[in-house]
């Protein structure tokens, strides 16, 4: 090999060699540039949507019960829970039904009514009235029962009213004495081979049965017994005329799960002339939600 070749040879592989080393520091100063965000033109941040926005910023889902007037907030986890066990209610229905009560067991949470003057009068399976309690203005009705005057004269005038409709009622039981419910409960028990759970659904606890408010009474129609009641005319009439009278029937069809009873066509109840006519125009059945809705609260009234 001669001198000249090597000399060449060499001048390309250091020629070569300084390609490479300048390529590597382009390289190297391109990283930097582009670390240093100098390159890319300027970007802003890419506007907020509420996918991107954290979980933690969230707004507070809205609390469905608090908006209702009768709400009460310290029933708050009550409501959570009776709503859990009970999905397909709306939020109207889990908040009265928890204020009345209803997310505890039938016979739990027992109060003694405080004021058996009140009208309407509760009395259900966590309402006792004492044992001693008796009304104190007991007058009879045409069958001879017992019931409070307001109720004695509320029947009559519905009673006569009936008959010049062509129907007839007839009061088969009305007052009954702590007692007496007392001995009904128990024989009915005895009757059912001690199943307690049935009787539970057709006949109050003494001390829990309305029959001791004097307020309350059983109707026959034209077929002589409460069971054939449903199929008398004296039935619909009674269902469609009572609250002209201040009468409700209590123990309702489409409100079985929330009395504890079984539906009783028969057994109507006075609340007095406002308050039947106020259920019915506020198509309320059931005495609990109205007391929830109009007398431990108000409804706000229009401005
Ligand atoms: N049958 C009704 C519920 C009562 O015993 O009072
Ligand atoms: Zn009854």
């Amino acid at each position: 090999m001669d001198a000249s070749w090597k000399l060449r040879s060499l001048t390309r592989t250091g020629y070569s060699n300084l390609l490479v080393l300048a390529a590597a520091v382009t390289a190297v100063a391109a990283g930097i540039l582009a670390g240093l965000n100098l390159l890319s033109p300027v970007q802003l941040p890419a506007p907020l949507n509420n996918d991107a926005i954290p979980a933690i910023f969230e707004p507070e889902p809205e609390n469905p019960y608090a908006a209702l007037y009768f709400y009460e907030e310290d029933k708050q986890e009550r409501y959570e829970a009776y709503q859990a066990a009970n999905p397909d209610l709306d939020a109207d229905a889990v908040v009265w039904q928890v204020n009345s009560g209803l997310d505890g067991d039938f016979y739990s949470n027992i109060q003694i009514v405080a004021d058996t003057t009140a009208l309407p009068l509760l009395v259900n399976k966590y309402y006792q009235l004492p044992a001693d309690y008796v009304p104190a203005d007991l007058e009879k009705l045409p069958s001879g029962k017992l019931a409070t005057k307001d109720t004695c004269a509320a029947y009559r005038a519905m009673s006569a009213d009936a008959r010049k409709a062509g129907l007839s009622l007839y009061a088969a039981s009305a007052y009954r004495s702590y007692e007496l419910q007392n001995r009904l409960y128990h024989g009915y028990i005895k009757q059912e081979g001690g199943n307690v759970a049935v009787v539970d659904t057709y006949s109050a606890r003494p001390g829990h049965s309305e029959h001791q408010t004097g307020r309350a009474i059983d109707l026959c129609g034209s077929f002589g017994s409460l069971n054939d009641f449903i199929r008398t005319p004296e039935s619909a009439w009674v269902s469609e005329n009572c609250y002209q009278y201040g009468f409700i029937v209590r123990y309702q069809q489409d409100i079985v799960p929330l009395t504890g009873y079984k539906y009783e066509p028969w057994h109507i109840t006075y609340v007095g002339i406002d308050v039947a006519r106020a259920m019915r125009d506020a198509n309320i059945t059931c005495l609990e939600e109205y007391i929830v809705k109009y007398i431990d609260h108000q409804p706000p009234t229009a401005v």
